[in-house]
């Protein structure tokens, strides 16, 4: 049996949430098995934690402290330090607005403000209902189609403010004003 199942328990009846840490944790360890006796492997560990649960769950981190011998704030420090680590679950849906330099020529700030105000957000926020979340970029490497907008996997060129909000609304964003 993995060391992890002696701490479900613990873990479990403290968040008074059974079946939803139970469940993560039963995913954890199926990360984890790949690396035993891997030394200096935090990064790719908090990579397929992240690549599973779309965000690095706080309440997995005493697990990987564990599992690797480094201390939780020692890993929060190292998911801090790198970009690419999220806290918290992603929106359904990421809108990426590009202000690379070829985009920024082209408008790529109106781009980014039209969705801000249509969002309600600022770039880095998920909207209230957990539909949309906004992101700067600095270049997709499509600098030929620019200003570039993308969500989720698919990329929009030449964009603008109007065709932005009709994008959204694709996605199911509804027009307050309609
Ligand atoms: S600068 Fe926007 S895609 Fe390159």
């Amino acid at each position: 049996m993995c060391f992890l199942m002696l701490n479900y328990a613990v873990l479990c009846s403290a968040r008074g949430e059974v079946n939803f840490l139970e469940e993560m944790l039963k995913r954890l360890e199926k990360i984890l098995n790949a690396y035993h006796g891997d030394k200096g492997t935090l990064i790719p560990i908090l990579q397929e934690i992240q690549g599973e649960f779309g965000y690095l769950p706080e309440e997995l981190f005493s697990e990987v402290a564990r599992f690797s011998g480094i201390s939780q704030n020692e890993i929060y420090g190292v998911a801090t330090f790198y970009t690419q680590f999220r806290f918290t679950p992603p929106a359904e849906h990421t809108v990426k607005v590009c202000l690379g330099t070829a985009c920024h020529v082209r408008g790529g700030a109106d781009i980014l403000d039209a969705v801000e105000r249509e969002l309600s957000i600022q770039q880095g926020g998920i909207t209230s209902d957990r539909k949309f979340g906004l992101e700067r970029v600095a270049c997709f490497g499509c600098c030929a189609l620019a200003p570039v907008m993308v969500v989720d996997d698919n990329v929009y060129a030449k964009m603008t403010g109007t065709k932005a909000k009709q994008i959204l609304m694709e996605y199911g964003w509804k027009d307050k004003k309609a």
